[in-house]
């Protein structure tokens, strides 16, 4: 088992490897979508990019690598960015959802995430 620490939400999942980050997301019953994304995504089809997320923490090898469709749709954004659809848990990792509208107190909540020894 592995754990995804989400620091938006403050809590720890366990999961196993090879698990679909989009998939463990919405089994946990969090909010991955904005607005846009609840209105209308693609069900994990690479084609919407609304399911961003941000790895703020972890391995560096701790998911998979980029696929195709995200060096496409990542194009413009921020290197730490990924399409959670698209994006397969290697090892434990730290996550924000929604890095597209990022809470107030992030430093905080990445700080704090930061320093909780993260499980492997
Ligand atoms: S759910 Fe549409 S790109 Fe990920």
């Amino acid at each position: 088992m592995t754990t995804i620490r989400f620091i938006r939400e403050g809590i720890d999942v366990q999961c196993k490897p090879g698990e679909n980050l989009r998939d463990l997301v919405i089994k946990e019953k969090l909010q991955l979508y904005g607005l846009k994304g609840i209105l209308g995504n693609c069900g994990g089809a690479g084609q919407c990019s609304t399911c961003f997320v941000s790895v703020e923490g972890g391995p560096k090898n701790s998911l998979s690598p980029l696929t195709p469709v995200e060096e496409e749709k990542l194009k413009n954004r921020p290197e730490n960015w990924r399409l959670a659809c698209q994006t397969l848990i290697n090892s434990s990792s730290i996550i924000l959802t929604k890095p597209q509208s990022p809470p107030p107190n992030l430093e905080l909540l990445k700080e704090s995430a930061e320093n909780k020894k993260l499980p492997r």
